[in-house]
């Protein structure tokens, strides 16, 4: 990726080719983590190497585990059978899903962390975890404001709690889940819908028993506290939530076939694809196969005339982070796309949904902002503006992306946090044909 403070996407002849996804962020967080919380070796496959993922190896070394790098995306992580006190500060950078992970680990051990993020993290909540893990045991010394970082957590012996969920988070559930490993009894986590269920998969894999079942009320996650983790392998399956840019770009952009390959395709990941295909996307997934325990595909995309829908509210945890770019090819489809129930957008490593509908309106497209929601009407995207990002990765790509197809170039400004979650993604874009310059 780049250092300019600028990149810029001119409308594009028809993009054409074929690319991998890169590896998915929450699974390379997990991996990283409870290969530290382990005993013995963990060797991680396909590892996104952004710098979320970065920060959370250098947190992994810094709580005692050996972190190597043996090649690309190939790691091998040691672990000592549980968390050591680090000697510094872990600095989570911009990553909410590594430091809310973290949290949780370092709950259940007899150490003392203070935790801290770069200057969006610091503007995250963090209640939503130490209130559960404060309930569970584990104590908090806050800097100034009692749900910001940076945070001292001083953890030990802690006691299960029975934790219901009003939304459904997989940071907050793992991060329970994580601190339950370490505690007396009997952890449960209730969920109203289905958040990603990675950190239960993955416990599987290091030899944990994760139940889950249906109560009525919802969905329970059911884990016996004084269980040992054992190192095993990882295979990281293609990130969806970056494989939708390519991707949208293919759906927007005329005369386009793009494919991505080895995009995951767990169910409680796929909300996007799911709403594409009912605005009418022409999308075609071939070669299914299984790869780390994941259902994985190719992903191929052709410029579509989509056409607006209402997307059902209970889907949000499924396609929680891709809403700014399915609502930039919304501004592509006929109509009106309905995106409600999102609140939970607003707290993103920014506020996605002011910051798309800014942007989406300096580019000539109609958006209605709503509380906890926005609506997109699709038209001839104008284009022709340079965005805010607030240093978002994703609201920089869904401009980027938009600008492809728009009828003048889009720029966006402080576009440096793309190499959090997609490393190489101007690269990526440029090899598929599309116009992707660091002039503005
Ligand atoms: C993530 C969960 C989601 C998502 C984030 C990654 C995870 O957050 O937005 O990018 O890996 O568990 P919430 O659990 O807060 O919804």
């Amino acid at each position: 990726m780049t250092s300019a403070s600028l990149l810029t996407a001119r409308p594009a002849a028809a993009l054409k080719g074929s690319v991998r996804a890169p590896g998915d962020k929450s699974i390379s967080h997990r991996s990283m983590i409870l290969g530290a919380m382990a005993s013995g070796v963990t060797e991680i496959e396909g590892l996104l190497e952004g710098d979320d993922i970065l920060a959370t190896a250098r947190a992994a070394e810094a709580f005692g585990a050996t972190v190597e790098r043996l090649g690309e995306g190939r790691w091998r992580v040691t672990g000592q059978g549980g968390l050591q006190t680090p000697s510094g500060v872990i600095d989570c950078g911009n990553a909410g899903t590594g430091v809310r992970l973290l949290m949780g680990a370092a709950a259940g051990y007899s150490i003392t962390t203070t935790f801290d993020g770069d200057a969006s993290l610091r503007k995250r909540p963090m209640k939503r975890v130490t209130g559960p893990l404060a309930s569970m045991g584990a104590r908090f010394a806050w800097n100034a404001d009692e749900d910001r970082l940076p945070v001292t957590v001083t953890g030990g012996t802690l006691t299960a709690i029975d934790f219901v969920q009003s939304v459904a988070s997989a940071q907050v559930k793992s991060a329970i889940l994580l601190a339950g490993l370490n505690a007396m009894g009997v952890t449960t986590v209730t969920e109203p819908e289905k958040s990603r269920d990675h950190t239960e998969r993955m416990l599987r894999a290091f030899g944990a028993t994760v139940d889950v079942e249906e109560d009525g009320k919802g969905w329970v996650v059911r884990l016996t506290g004084g269980q040992a983790l054992t190192g095993t392998t990882v295979s990281v399956p293609g990130d969806p939530s970056s494989a939708a840019f390519p991707l949208a770009a293919g759906l927007i952009v005329p005369g386009s076939e793009v494919t991505v390959e080895g995009v995951m395709l767990n169910p409680l990941r796929t909300g996007l694809f799911d709403t594409w295909i009912e605005m009418g996307a022409d999308l075609t997934i071939t070669n299914r196969r299984v790869s780390g325990g994941e259902d994985v595909g190719d992903i191929t995309a052709r410029h579509s005339a989509l056409k607006g829908v209402v997307v059902p509210e209970a889907r949000a945890a499924s396609m929680i982070d891709e809403y700014p770019i399915l609502a930039a090819t919304a501004a592509f489809a006929e109509g009106r796309t309905v995106m409600r129930g999102v609140g939970e957008m607003r707290v993103k490593e920014s506020d996605r949904i002011t910051l798309m509908v800014n942007g989406l309106r300096a580019c000539g497209v109609a958006v209605e902002e709503e509380a906890e929601g926005f609506i997109v009407t699709g038209g001839p995207v104008a284009g022709g503006a340079t965005v805010a990002t607030a240093h978002d990765h994703r609201i920089a790509m869904s401009h980027l992306v938009l600008g492809l197809a728009a009828q003048a170039p889009v720029s966006v400004l402080d576009p440096e946090m793309i190499a959090t979650s997609f490393p190489g993604f101007v690269e990526t874009m440029r090899g598929l044909g599309g116009d992707v310059t660091e002039a503005g």
